[in-house]
C-alpha cells in the first residue's frame, strides 16, 4: 500500500541572531526540537510564573507530545518557551508561552508564538491565558472566542485565579 501520509512536523533546528536594542545585545538561538533541551529549565521557567508544576521529566514527555515546541536559548540557558497540540491540518492549541523574568520585554515571547504559528499555518488556533495577558494575543489578530467551554481538572484553582466564573 502506498502511503500519501505528509510529515507536517518536521523538527528541525533554526539559529538565529537577534541584537537587541537595549543596554545589553542578547544573541539568541530559536529550537523546534526537544533534542538537547535541559527540562530543568524549562521546568523551572513554567512553576516560576505558577503555569505547570510538573517537574522535568514530565514536562519533556509534555513537550514531546505536542506537535510544536519551540524554546529559545541565550547564554547557553533556555530563556523561552512554547508549544501547541494540534492535528497538523485543522487545528491548533497553544500552552506554556513564558519567557524567563530578565528577559521578558526584548521581543522573546513574540517569536516565540510567531515561530508556533508559522508550523500550524492553515489550523484555527485556540488558547486560553491568564486573566492579565488577554491583551497580548490581540497583537497576533486572535479573537475573544464567545462559545468556549473547559473542563479544567482542577477547578477550583482556575476560578480562584479568574479563568472562569
Ligand atoms: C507573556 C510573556 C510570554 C511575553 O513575553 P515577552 O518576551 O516579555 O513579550 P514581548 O517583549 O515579545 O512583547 C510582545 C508584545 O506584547 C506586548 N505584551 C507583553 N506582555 C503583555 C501583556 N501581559 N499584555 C498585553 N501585551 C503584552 C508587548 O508590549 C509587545 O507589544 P509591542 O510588540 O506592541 O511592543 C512574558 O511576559 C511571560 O513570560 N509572562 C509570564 C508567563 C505567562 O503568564 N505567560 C502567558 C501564559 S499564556
Amino acid at each position: 500500500m502506498v502511503s500519501d501520509a505528509i510529515d507536517f512536523h518536521t523538527p528541525k533546528e533554526l539559529t538565529r541572531t537577534r541584537m537587541m536594542t537595549d543596554m545589553k545585545n542578547i544573541e539568541y538561538r530559536i529550537i523546534d526540537t526537544v533534542d538537547g533541551i535541559d527540562f530543568e529549565e524549562v521546568a523551572e521557567i513554567l512553576s516560576f510564573y505558577g503555569l505547570s508544576n510538573l517537574d522535568a521529566k514530565t514536562q519533556k514527555t509534555v513537550f514531546e507530545n505536542s506537535y510544536v515546541t519551540i524554546f529559545v536559548k541565550a547564554d547557553e540557558k533556555v530563556i523561552g518557551v512554547g508549544r501547541a497540540i494540534s492535528d497538523g491540518i485543522t487545528h491548533a492549541s497553544i500552552f506554556n508561552i513564558a519567557v524567563r523574568d530578565e528577559y521578558r520585554g526584548h521581543g522573546i515571547g513574540k517569536v516565540i508564538v510567531d515561530e508556533i504559528l508559522k508550523r500550524v499555518e492553515g489550523c484555527n488556533v485556540t488558547l486560553y491565558t491568564h486573566p492579565k495577558h488577554i491583551g497580548l494575543y490581540e497583537h497576533w489578530g486572535f479573537k475573544r472566542l464567545k462559545t468556549a467551554y473547559v473542563i479544567f481538572h482542577d477547578e477550583s484553582h482556575y476560578k480562584e485565579a479568574g479563568f472562569i466564573d
